[in-house]
C-alpha cells in the first residue's frame, strides 16, 4: 500500500478529526493532517492525498466507509465523491494561485514540507545573490501594491524605510485582520505560516531591518498556535536569528498577539499597542516608514503582501506581472460570501468582473437574482454593476473600494437593512473613541438604522443620517471614521426605495 494522506478541509470539525485518525490508528503510512477551508467547501471536506480525490461535505458516520475503500485501492465513495481532484484542478479550476499555492496541499505544521516545497528559497536567493536595493528594485518592478486596503505600492514603501535614518528599523506584518467578512489573512497563516515569515525575512533585509513582528489577532488561536510552531522551527534550522544561513544578516521575529479591536489593525494605532499602549491611532505624518514603532522607521504590511513576496522574488517582476492589470499586478484572494451557491476564499487574477468572481467562481446565487455586492468589507461599498472589474482601479471607478477584497453578495431576497444595520454597530462598537465625529457619529447612525429597521423613521432621517457619515468623512481622525459615509452613501443609492418603503413621511 502507498503512503496515504487524509486532508481535512473545511470546517475545522473535531468529530471527524478525531474520528479519521481513530479510524486510521495502526495503519502504516498513513496520515491525517488538518487543512482549511479555501474555497467552495460546503461543511467539512477532505481530500484523500496521493490522487487528491475530494469529498463534500463529510459527516462523521462515513468517515470509516471512505477511510476503508480508499485503503483497498483508491476506490471513491460516489455520495461524497463531489467529482473534483485536489490540487491540480482545485475547484474553481479558474483560480490562480500564487499566495494560497501551498494551502490545503502540504502540511502547515511541517517545515520540511514548505523547504520540499521550494520554501525558503527565495530568501536564499534574496540573501546570496540579491542586495537589499536589487530586493526593492524587484519588489518595485512587480507592482505589487498592499494588499490591507489601502492599495499603496508595496516597492515604495520598502524603499522609504530603508532610506530613512534611525537607530534601528523594523518590520511588522500586519495580522491583525478584524474587517466582517475578511477572512485570507487567517488562513494564509493556518495555512502556509513559513510563506508569511519567508516575506517577513524577505522585507526585513530589504528594508535593512533587524526585529519583526507579526501583530495576529488574539481570536485567531489556531494560526497563533501555527505561527509560533513555524517561528520556532525556523529558528532551529537558522531561517531565523543570528547570521541567517551564515550570510551576515541578522533578523528575528516576535509574534505579539493582538489584545483585539479593530482599530488595531490601523497601523498607528498597531504600533501603539505593540508600544504597550492603548490602541488609538496617531497622527500622520509622520508616517511609520519615517518614524514608526519607538519612533524608528517601520514597515507596515499587511499578511498577503508579504506572502506574495517571495514569488516575486523567485520567478521575477515580469512573471508577477502576467497575472492581473497594468495597475494591479497580481493576484488577488477574495472572500466570498453572503447568497452565493460556494463561499469561501478565491485567488484569481486581479481584475476579474464582479460578475466572474460571483457566477464563475462563487457558482451563482443560492437563492433569487442578483442585486449587489458589498465590495471592501464593512467600510466598502455596494456595488449594483457586475461588470465591475475588481481591482483597485475598477473598483473605485464604480465608487466603492477594493479595500482587503471582502465580497458579500446580496440577492433580491437579502435584507439590506439588517446588513446595513449590522455594519453601523459594527462601527459603534468599534470607534475608538479619540475623536468626536466617529464617536458621537456611529452612535447616531446605528440609532437611526435602528429605527429605519424597526419601521420607526421618517424619509428625513436618511437624509440626516448620509450628511452625518459625509461629515464624519471629513472631520474623522482617522479612516475608521471616515470611511461609515461609503456604505451608507452606496446603500441609499442603491437600496433607497426598500429603506423609505420602512419610513414614513
Ligand atoms: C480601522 C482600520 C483597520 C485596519 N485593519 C487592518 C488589518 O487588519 N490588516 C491590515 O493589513 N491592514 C489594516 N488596515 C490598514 C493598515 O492601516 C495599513 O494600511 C496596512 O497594514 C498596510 O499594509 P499594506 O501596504 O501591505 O496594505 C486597517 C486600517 C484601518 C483604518
Amino acid at each position: 500500500m502507498s503512503s496515504r494522506r487524509y486532508v481535512l478541509l473545511g470546517v475545522a470539525d473535531d468529530g471527524v478529526f478525531s474520528r479519521l485518525k481513530a479510524e486510521i490508528e495502526g495503519l502504516p503510512n498513513v496520515e491525517v493532517i488538518r487543512g482549511l477551508s479555501i474555497g467552495d467547501f460546503d461543511g467539512v471536506s477532505l481530500a484523500v492525498f496521493p490522487t487528491g480525490v475530494r469529498y463534500s461535505g463529510v459527516p462523521v458516520s462515513e468517515v470509516p466507509t471512505i477511510v476503508k475503500k480508499h485503503l483497498e485501492g483508491d476506490k471513491t465513495v460516489d455520495q461524497r465523491f463531489d467529482g473534483s481532484v485536489l490540487p491540480s484542478t482545485i475547484l474553481p479550476s479558474r483560480q490562480k494561485r500564487i499566495v494560497l499555492e501551498r494551502v490545503g496541499v502540504i502540511d502547515p505544521e511541517s517545515i520540511d514540507e514548505y523547504i520540499e516545497s521550494g520554501g525558503y528559497e527565495a530568501l536564499k536567493k534574496a540573501l546570496n545573490e540579491m542586495s537589499p536595493a536589487d530586493v526593492i528594485e524587484e519588489v518595485k518592478a512587480s507592482g505589487l501594491r498592499g494588499r490591507g486596503g489601502a492599495g499603496f505600492p508595496t516597492g515604495l514603501k520598502w524603499e522609504f524605510t530603508a532610506k530613512s535614518e534611525g537607530k534601528m528599523r523594523f518590520v511588522i506584518a500586519n495580522a491583525d485582520e478584524s474587517e466582517p467578512g475578511t477572512f485570507k489573512d487567517r488562513v494564509i497563516e493556518e495555512g502556509d505560516p513559513h510563506r508569511l515569515i519567508e516575506g517577513v525575512l524577505i522585507a526585513g533585509y530589504a528594508v535593512g531591518a533587524s526585529q519583526g513582528y507579526i501583530f495576529v489577532r488574539g481570536e485567531h488561536s489556531l494560526a497563533i498556535e501555527r505561527l509560533k510552531k513555524a517561528i520556532a522551527d525556523a529558528k532551529e534550522r537558522s531561517f531565523i536569528g543570528e547570521n541567517i544561513l551564515d550570510t551576515g544578516f541578522s533578523f528575528d521575529i516576535r509574534l505579539v498577539p493582538s489584545a483585539g479591536g479593530y482599530i488595531c489593525g490601523e497601523e498607528t494605532a498597531l504600533i501603539e499597542a505593540l508600544e504597550g499602549k492603548r490602541g488609538q491611532p496617531r497622527p500622520k505624518p509622520p508616517y511609520p516608514p519615517q518614524k514608526g514603532l519607538w519612533n524608528q522607521p517601520t514597515l507596515v504590511n499587511n499578511v498577503e503582501t508579504l506572502a506574495n513576496v517571495p514569488s516575486i522574488i523567485m520567478k521575477g517582476a515580469n512573471w508577477y506581472r502576467s497575472f492581473g492589470t497594468e495597475s494591479s499586478p497580481g493576484t488577488k484572494v477574495y472572500s466570498v460570501l453572503g447568497n452565493t451557491v460556494h463561499t469561501g476564499l478565491f485567488e484569481a487574477p486581479m481584475g476579474i468582473t464582479l460578475r466572474e468572481l460571483v457566477f464563475d467562481y462563487g457558482g451563482g446565487l443560492k437563492d433569487g437574482e442578483f442585486r449587489a455586492a458589498l465590495v471592501g468589507g464593512a467600510a466598502g461599498g455596494f456595488i449594483a454593476d457586475l461588470d465591475t472589474k475588481l481591482d483597485f482601479e475598477g473598483v473605485k471607478e464604480k465608487g466603492g473600494m477594493l479595500g482587503s477584497g471582502a465580497v458579500l453578495v446580496l440577492s433580491d431576497k437579502a435584507d439590506a437593512i439588517g446588513v446595513l444595520l449590522s455594519i453601523a454597530r459594527f462601527f459603534k462598537r468599534e470607534s475608538c473613541g479619540k475623536c468626536v465625529p466617529c464617536r458621537v457619529g456611529t452612535q447616531i447612525i446605528t440609532d437611526i438604522m435602528t429605527r429605519v429597521y424597526n419601521g420607526n423613521c421618517t424619509r428625513k432621517d436618511l437624509d440626516v443620517m448620509l450628511d452625518i457619515a459625509y461629515n464624519m468623512k471629513l472631520t474623522s481622525f482617522c479612516p475608521l471614521g471616515q470611511s461609515v459615509h461609503l456604505p451608507v452613501k452606496t446603500a441609499l443609492e442603491i437600496f433607497r426605495a426598500d429603506f423609505e418603503s420602512r419610513c414614513g413621511d
